[in-house]
């Protein structure tokens, strides 16, 4: 996912028109920045940094420790794999072979194409109904490879599909 700078200040300036500035909230306006613009720049860190009165190493500081929050851009779409124990229990080890070769990239790195960002995560609340895979800010559980499959072709921007994903919920 990219975006102008011009478009990017303005989105962060609506979602910190929203917040309100006192330490607990930083954590989730960070999300909610990279929720709509796909990472935490610079730019992005000089703004969040000056709205909270904060110097922008402590901004940088959150950034750089919560592994959920990137500071570059990886693919448009970002998929992780829940390779946590109860996802282990129930073939994510498989899934994320299967995922790794259908996609021709290892897990934490983005396909040629820049179309999908294929990572690991850790738990996703749905452990009781894993494979679980999160795309973006959906959950989705009983992933099978098959499955993946399926999912891979919903995703807008591939051969232009908006199909929803049945079965899923938002995170
Ligand atoms: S262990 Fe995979 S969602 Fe919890």
């Amino acid at each position: 996912m990219t975006i102008d700078p011009t478009r990017e200040q303005a989105v962060i300036a609506d979602l910190l028109a929203q917040t309100p500035t006192d330490a607990e909230h930083l954590l989730p306006l960070l999300l909610q920045v990279q929720a709509a613009v796909g990472f935490v720049s610079p730019q992005a860190i000089r703004q969040v940094a000056q709205a909270f009165n904060l110097s922008r190493a402590e901004v940088y500081g959150v950034v750089t420790f919560y592994h959920d929050l990137r500071e570059a851009p990886v693919g448009d779409h970002v998929i992780q794999l829940c390779m946590a124990e109860a996802c282990q229990a129930v073939g994510c080890r498989e899934l994320a072979a299967h995922a790794s070769q259908k996609l021709g990239v290892p897990l934490g790195e983005t396909t040629a194409d820049g179309h999908v960002h294929l990572e690991a995560g850790y738990c996703f609340g749905n452990c009781a109904l894993g494979p679980t895979v999160r795309i973006g800010d959906r959950i989705v559980g009983g992933v099978t490879p098959a499955r993946f499959d399926e999912l891979l072709e919903t995703l807008p921007g591939r051969h232009g599909n908006t199909r929803p994903v049945a079965g899923e919920s938002a995170a």
